[in-house]
């Protein structure tokens, strides 16, 4: 015998009448005497049930036993509410009159009660019982609507000629900047796979093997420690495109972003505008700036020069030392204390020396902070930063690099901290123009800002020895709202240019050859121009559910210590299952 007729959000009005079986759980009980209500709760949505005298004493004693959770199947009659209508359910204009029940599994008293009014249980308990807390109405969304987005991203591409192909998870290491998770070989002794951190390489070698347009929707692992934002185990919606340019790939993802954005959310994101990153840098000190509010960062080197403020003089002796400074609407009502802990916070986050700052007064006056020394600079200061009486000018100086980064976060720490942010905003944009390598001071060597398969700009080639740190690359990266929801790039297709970024990179050919010879042999034997993207998956599901925390958009993720509470993963493993692969576990000495 079927044990529904109906699901628990379907009946209506034009329903009353209707013989129904709903089954679900039981969400809310109120046992009145001669009447019993019960909420029943399914995926769909809520119905009450009434069990009354004319349901017959027995069923009453029966439903007067269900307690929260309890899975049961119960049939009845559908009707009008009799006790008006309630106008927050949808299910709110009828209720059923029951006349049988059948308890399908009867519930232990559950640790946690999902939607629980007296608000959320802690996030380790929701994790550990997180079958419990999947049932939540949010949870239930949040999983809806990322199935919703899969379908529709799916769907999209496909209407297009995308393939959904799949690529291995035990695969060789692809170097995308963090740790690999290795996966030790029982049947050869001492070699390990590494799981991808993307596809990256496959998707190439699809566009050698002539498979056009690629798409697929796929996990890639990565061995860093996990943020709000950020999991070791995540999901891409990952693409590549054989004859194309950057315009191309960048129009397709801004016609997929319109059309999840118009279906899920009803809003029109309109045309996505671009900023090269140089122009990002110099004006929000970050490669994901967030639009949603206009503070803007200003090199006041020239005005800071002509200060007897020490701090800036002595930086800007030195040959690439800067003073940049943002002006903080309604800032100066930031309490000695507040302000006094930025620089704190500049400190710990960055080693910076510090946040002078100063507050606009009334009359073209600055107040406090370092304002005694800025006297008579302070009407082109005022001027220069747009500053009204009320607002909190904080500085930065040191490095380019280090004055950018203090600001851009404190634009963005501050911004949130004073409700600077219109949250009802969608800001997308595409950051364009690259640096192709980075400097990095520290192993005196370049690094990929992206991957080492991201192509040069052709004209620029020349250039790629004499001036590498002068070269742009063809990668773009979607930025909403401050974060980076998508990344990619036109790729390097020729073996000789994929050589020489290989060798500025510290990998010589013998090294390339060893990691590489596949790519390098693909690239070799006839592959297409081609270029790609991914979408982080759970950034962009985190947007369209207003969630920041990453987890609430993964059904069962991994805490900041990457255990997974459910499960209790990692857990350890019988030794011979260690032997088995060839694995031995060095015990670390105490204090080590
Ligand atoms: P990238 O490393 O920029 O590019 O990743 C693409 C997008 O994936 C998301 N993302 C993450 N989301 C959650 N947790 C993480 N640990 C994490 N790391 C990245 C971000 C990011 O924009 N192979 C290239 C793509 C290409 O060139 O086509 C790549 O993986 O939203």
């Amino acid at each position: 015998m079927a044990l529904r007729t109906h699901t628990c959000g379907e009946l209506r009005k034009s329903d009353v009448g209707q013989a129904v079986q709903l089954a679900g759980w039981v969400h809310a009980y109120r046992d009145h005497g001669e009447i019993v209500f019960v909420d029943l709760r399914d995926r769909a949505g809520r119905t009450q049930m009434v069990f009354d005298p004319e349901s017959g004493k027995e069923l009453c004693e029966q439903a007067a036993r269900l307690r929260r959770e309890d899975v049961v199947s119960i049939t009845g009659t559908v009707s009008e509410r009799t006790g008006g209508v309630n106008p927050k359910m949808p299910t709110g204009e009828i209720e059923v009159m029951a006349t049988g029940l059948e308890v399908l599994n009867k519930a232990e008293a559950p640790p946690i009660l999902p939607d629980d009014q007296a608000g959320e249980a802690a996030e380790e308990h929701r994790l550990r019982y997180r079958y419990l807390d999947l049932r939540s109405q949010k949870m239930q969304h949040i999983i809806g609507t990322r199935h919703r987005v899969l379908q529709l991203m799916r769907s999209y591409l496909a209407e297009r000629g995308f393939w959904e192909i799949e690529t291995p998870f035990l695969c060789r290491s692809t170097p995308e900047g963090a740790r690999d998770y290795l996966v030790p070989s029982r049947i050869q002794a001492g070699r390990f796979y590494a799981l991808p951190q993307s596809p990256q390489l496959f998707k190439q070698i699809l566009m050698a093997s002539g498979c056009d347009k690629y798409m697929q929707i796929v996990r890639c692992f990565r061995d860093e420690d996990p943020r709000a934002d950020r999991q070791a185990e995540f999901t891409q919606l990952d693409i590549e495109m054989s004859f194309v340019e950057q315009q191309d790939v960048m129009d397709l993802m801004a016609g997929l972003y319109s059309a999840v954005w118009q279906e899920v959310l009803g809003v029109e994101i309109g045309e996505i505008p671009v900023m090269a990153y140089a122009d990002a840098m110099e004006r929000y000190g970050i490669d994901r700036p967030d639009l949603r509010f206009a503070v803007e960062l200003k090199d006041i080197g020239d005005l800071a020069g002509k200060t007897d403020f020490r701090v800036f003089t002595e930086v800007l002796k030195s040959d690439d030392g800067v003073v940049k400074a943002i002006c903080v609407p309604g800032g100066a009502s930031m309490s000695r204390k507040q302000i006094d802990g930025l620089a704190e916070w500049a400190k710990q986050q960055f080693g910076a020396g510090g946040v002078p700052t100063c507050k606009v007064g009334a009359n073209g006056t600055l107040e406090a902070g370092i304002s005694k020394f800025l006297g008579d600079v302070a009407p082109d200061l005022i001027q220069r930063m747009g500053a009204n009486e009320g607002d909190l000018i904080c500085f930065a100086c040191g490095t380019f690099a280090m004055a950018s980064q203090v600001l851009g976060e404190l634009r963005v720490k501050l911004g949130r901290e004073l409700g600077l942010i219109d949250e009802s905003q969608w800001k997308f944009v595409w950051i364009t123009d690259f640096p192709l390598l980075h400097w990095n001071e520290e192993e005196e060597r370049w690094d990929s800002p992206h991957h080492p398969f991201t192509s040069p700009v052709p004209e620029q080639l020349e250039q790629l020895e004499s001036d590498p740190g002068s070269v742009l690359s063809r990668a773009y990266d979607l930025v909403l709202n401050g974060s980076e929801v998508a990344g990619g790039s036109i790729r390097i297709h020729r073996t000789d240019v994929q050589q020489r970024v290989f060798n500025l990179l510290g990998i010589d050919e013998a090294e390339a050859k060893a990691k590489f010879h596949f790519l390098l042999d693909a690239l070799r034997y006839g592959c297409p121009p081609h270029g790609g993207i991914a979408v982080g998956l759970d950034r962009t599901i985190m947007h369209l559910t207003g969630t920041d925390n990453i987890r609430d958009v993964i059904a069962f993720p991994k805490t900041l210590t990457g255990m997974d509470l459910m499960t209790q993963a990692p857990s350890e493993v019988d030794p011979a299952q260690l032997e088995e692969l060839h694995v031995r576990v060095v015990e670390e000495e105490e204090g080590e």
